[in-house]
């Protein structure tokens, strides 16, 4: 009895420690997973992505104000994602089923694909200086990086970062639930917890007025 409850214990720990330590993504930017994605076929990508229109239209831009826009997004954090649906590092129920049966190389492809389109056109709108200043200098009292420094300048995207999204000209209302998600540790797939910690620290209006701010960017400039 003794050993059993001790097993039992020593199991609990293990799976304890397991789940502390899991990754928050099995994607790493190895030079194989680089080639791969720099490989990507959009010919064939296109064959690939006609489950996907309902949601990200015909274009790869959202039909509903919480499906993402996919159109100009950067082939190696689209790739990352569809990844991480499929192993269930990032949970969707809409996007798990979806990936199943794709394989690194049809991501690949389908990346490459969405990855060449077009940019979604920014809504109209102007921003209040204060979310300017939090997007281009931070916060450093509250722990806040600019968000520039990544994403780069308006949102526009960083080649130098493998996997950084580009933000401009994506949904607000998206941009709010992800950011909701990383601040809850509901999207947990940003290597190193990067955004949960950043996210951590915004407030629910700067989390609405920043998905204001990138929804007026344009991704095409
Ligand atoms: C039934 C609707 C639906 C279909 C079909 C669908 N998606 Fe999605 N997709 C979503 C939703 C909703 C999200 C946002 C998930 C979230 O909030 O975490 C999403 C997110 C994504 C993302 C992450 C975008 C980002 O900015 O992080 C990618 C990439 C993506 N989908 C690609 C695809 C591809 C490729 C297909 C087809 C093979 C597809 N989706 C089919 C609904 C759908
Ligand atoms: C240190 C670099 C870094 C900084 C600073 C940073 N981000 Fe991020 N951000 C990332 C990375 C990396 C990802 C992709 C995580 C993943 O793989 O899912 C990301 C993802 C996101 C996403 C999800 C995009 C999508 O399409 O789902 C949003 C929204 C976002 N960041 C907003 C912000 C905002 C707003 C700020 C400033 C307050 C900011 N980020 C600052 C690195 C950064």
């Amino acid at each position: 009895m003794i050993r059993l409850c001790l097993s039992v214990a020593v199991l609990g720990l293990m799976l304890t420690t397991r789940a502390l330590a899991a990754p928050s993504s099995s994607v790493a930017w190895t030079t194989e997973t680089v080639a791969l994605i720099r490989s990507g076929n959009p010919v064939t990508g296109k064959q690939l992505s006609y489950g996907c229109a309902g949601c990200h239209g015909t274009e790869g831009l959202g039909v509903s104000p919480a499906y993402p826009h996919i159109a100009g997004q950067d082939a190696f954090y689209l790739f990352k994602q569809l990844q991480d649906f499929k192993d269930g590092s990032r949970d969707n129920p809409q996007m798990t089923g979806i990936v199943a049966s794709l394989s690194e190389r049809d991501m690949a492809d389908i990346a490459a694909y969405y990855a060449a389109m077009q940019g979604a056109a920014p809504v109209r709108g102007s921003s209040h200086s204060a979310v300017v200043d939090l997007v281009s200098r931070g916060q450093g009292s509250r722990m806040i990086p600019a968000c520039s420094g990544c994403h780069g300048t308006g949102g526009k995207g960083n080649s130098g970062y493998y996997g950084m999204p580009v933000l401009a000209g994506q949904k607000a209302v998206y941009i709010s639930i992800a950011l909701r998600q990383y601040r809850a540790g509901d999207r947990a797939n940003d290597v190193y917890s990067v955004m949960r910690a950043i996210a951590e620290n915004l407030t629910d209006n700067e989390i609405t007025v920043l998905g204001k701010y990138y929804a007026t960017q344009d991704p095409r400039q």
